[in-house]
């Protein structure tokens, strides 16, 4: 089979709004985000709560309607072509969809048939991936008395059961704790490297940076930035930020550093002074003397070397809220 040559995501100006029930006003989701996934790219859409992930993938997986804009999976559109776009592609959702009246090996069966596998080669499918991921011991389980990896793991299985051209995995580690999520990393990165597109959205930075070949930070149903880590990181955010929260109003000395070589930028709110810094060396120390010089002192001080949250921080002015 041949591949086709159109992106695997495209979106242009793709909107939602979720529409005023009641007292709730009219939500803006989602307001005009152009997105550009080639096929084989590992993809993230990263962003804090509410900012519109999983109503973006919502769209893409044809589960939302689209209020304006438009957006192609695999060269179809997610409005006209939407049965067909649900048999090229896979989907794991934020919560365990898994179906409890079934065993773990049943639920990936069930979905082969439903895509019109038979009976024989459905059970044979289901085997194969549930070995893949190391979750043969499980198969006769029910999914929901298995730890919450694996029934993200048997989610995935599931979700490629027909082969998809694109997977897409709404906060696949969302709760898992630091093993369990590092384990489900290499199951994903396994995946890519056999060829699967793949598009997660994900409000962990460090899972960003260690998946995905390109991200687009997403905030207020936005994209604020978009590219490789590195590309995003020297744009955006390539200097450390350094905050300090002193117990009284920041002391008058501390503006005057905004013009030192090396300081891109001085903020101060009340107590609260952030210094964004190319040559971060012994800042944090001189804004600790400057303090006590004024009689003011530290309760608070920390400093992020250039990372994806340093990039968040520029382009918004806040903090990451995880
Ligand atoms: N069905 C809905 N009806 C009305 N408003 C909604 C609906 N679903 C989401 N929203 C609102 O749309 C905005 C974006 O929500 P969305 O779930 O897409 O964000 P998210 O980035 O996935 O957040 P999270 O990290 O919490 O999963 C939020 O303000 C949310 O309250
Ligand atoms: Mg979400």
């Amino acid at each position: 089979m041949t591949s086709p040559p159109e992106a695997a995501v495209r979106t242009i100006g793709l909107k939602k709004t979720y529409p005023a029930s009641g007292p709730r006003p009219a939500v803006p989701a989602v307001q005009g985000i152009d997105l550009d996934v080639p096929r084989g790219e590992f993809f993230g859409l990263l962003g804090p709560n509410g900012a519109g992930k999983s109503t973006t993938i919502g769209m893409l997986t044809t589960l939302v309607v689209p209020t304006g804009g438009s957006a192609q999976v695999s060269g179809l559109d997610v409005v006209r072509d939407a049965v067909e776009i649900k048999r090229r592609i896979g989907v794991v959702s934020q919560n365990n969809t898994l179906d409890n009246e079934l065993t773990v090996a049943e639920n990936l069966e069930f979905r082969g048939r439903y895509f019109g596998l038979g009976a024989r080669d459905a059970r044979k499918r289901a085997g194969e991936l549930l070995e893949l991921f190391g979750l043969t011991e499980q198969r006769g389980g029910n999914p929901f008395e298995i730890s919450g990896g694996q029934a993200k793991r048997v989610m995935i299985c599931r979700a490629l059961v027909h082969g998809p051209e694109v997977l897409f995995l709404d906060e696949p580690t969302a709760g898992l704790d630091p093993q369990t999520r590092t384990n489900l990393w290499e199951v994903l990165r396994g995946l890519q490297a056999a060829g699967q597109t793949i598009v997660l959205t994900t409000h962990y930075m460090e899972e960003a940076e260690a998946l995905c070949d390109r991200v687009a930070v997403v905030d207020h149903g936005k994209v604020l930035a978009s590219g490789t880590v590195d590309q995003l990181k020297s744009s955006a955010g390539a200097d450390t930020v350094i905050t300090v929260a002193y117990d009284a109003p920041a002391p008058d000395g501390i503006k005057a550093l905004g013009d030192r070589e090396g300081i891109s930028k001085v903020e101060v709110n009340g107590g609260q002074v952030r210094v964004f810094a190319a040559e971060p060396d012994g800042i944090l120390g001189e804004l600790v003397t400057i303090g006590s010089a004024a009689g003011v002192g530290v309760t608070d001080a920390t400093q992020l070397r250039p990372s994806l949250e340093t990039v968040f921080l520029t382009l918004t002015g806040r903090d990451y809220r995880e």
